[in-house]
């Protein structure tokens, strides 16, 4: 049987000179969960994603991804099977749509056209971009249309780990929650593990199966969102979770 944790935070620490981000911070993250992180600005959210994919590396600490230590493992080979979406994406604007999406399915498919082809009609259907939308160039689309882009691509590798940062973050109210029940159907069709951060509680209530709360590179509460919203570990959960409609 497949081991249920799927990604293991031990003891991990990171400093910039003085400045303490994460002191002995534990994490499990279970195969399959929708896990949101919701903090301060500040809190290490995007540190803790970071160190999943290797882009920031732990001062101290082990960190596990799928049952193998990460200080021992080619980061490249790591991340092409981890997906991650930033809030400005990064689409390459001298391509279309098309080409953007193909970019990973045609290195791994060099001799076989028609199976890129196939991928791509595929994930754009699976983030819910009408196909006659390909042909276009990322400053043709609306932010809502970019992120969409933006998932699709991540997805393209067929990863077992989706890390999200603040993915809705400059889109419109609307769009935001339509992204929102989207990537919930995604999730559900994929059963792909996800880490969402945000900093909106409404957004990490909606759309987490557990929720992390940081503040200060501290874990404030770990729980699914029932429990956060009716019993708050800490006051600064409580102040968190009674905000929610204020805005
Ligand atoms: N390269 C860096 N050099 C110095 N301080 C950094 C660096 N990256 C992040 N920090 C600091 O670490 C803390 C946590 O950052 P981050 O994980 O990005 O927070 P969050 O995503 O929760 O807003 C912040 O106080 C930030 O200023
Ligand atoms: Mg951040």
């Amino acid at each position: 049987m497949e081991e249920p944790v799927i990604i293991r935070f031990e003891h991990i620490s990171k400093s910039y000179g003085e400045f303490c981000v994460l002191h002995d911070f534990n994490l499990e993250v279970m195969r399959g969960e929708f896990l949101t992180v919701i903090g301060s600005s500040g809190s290490g959210k995007t540190t803790v994603l970071k160190m999943v994919n290797g882009l920031i590396i732990p001062d101290g600490g082990k960190l596990f991804v799928d049952g193998q230590d990460i200080s021992g493992t080619n980061l490249i080979e790591l991340r092409r099977k981890i997906g991650y979406v930033i809030q400005n994406i990064g689409l390459f604007p001298h391509m279309t749509v098309w080409k953007n999406i193909a970019y990973v399915p045609s290195l791994l498919n060099k001799q076989d056209k028609e199976r890129t082809k196939k991928a791509v009609a595929r994930l754009m259907d699976v983030v819910g971009l009408s196909g006659d939308l390909m042909r276009r160039y990322p400053s043709e689309l609306s932010g809502g249309q970019q992120q969409r882009v933006g998932i699709a691509r991540a997805l393209a590798s067929n990863p077992y780990i989706l890390l999200m940062d603040e993915p809705f973050g400059a889109v419109d109210e609307i769009t935001r929650k339509m992204l929102q029940e989207e990537i919930s159907r995604i999730h559900k069709a994929l059963n792909v593990t996800t880490i969402f951060v945000t900093h909106d509680i409404r957004e990490a209530l909606k759309l987490g199966t557990r929720v992390l709360v940081m503040d200060a590179g501290r874990i404030e509460q770990l729980g699914d969102p029932d429990e956060i919203i009716h019993h708050p570990a800490t006051d600064f959960v409580a102040r968190l979770t009674q905000s929610r409609g204020l805005e």
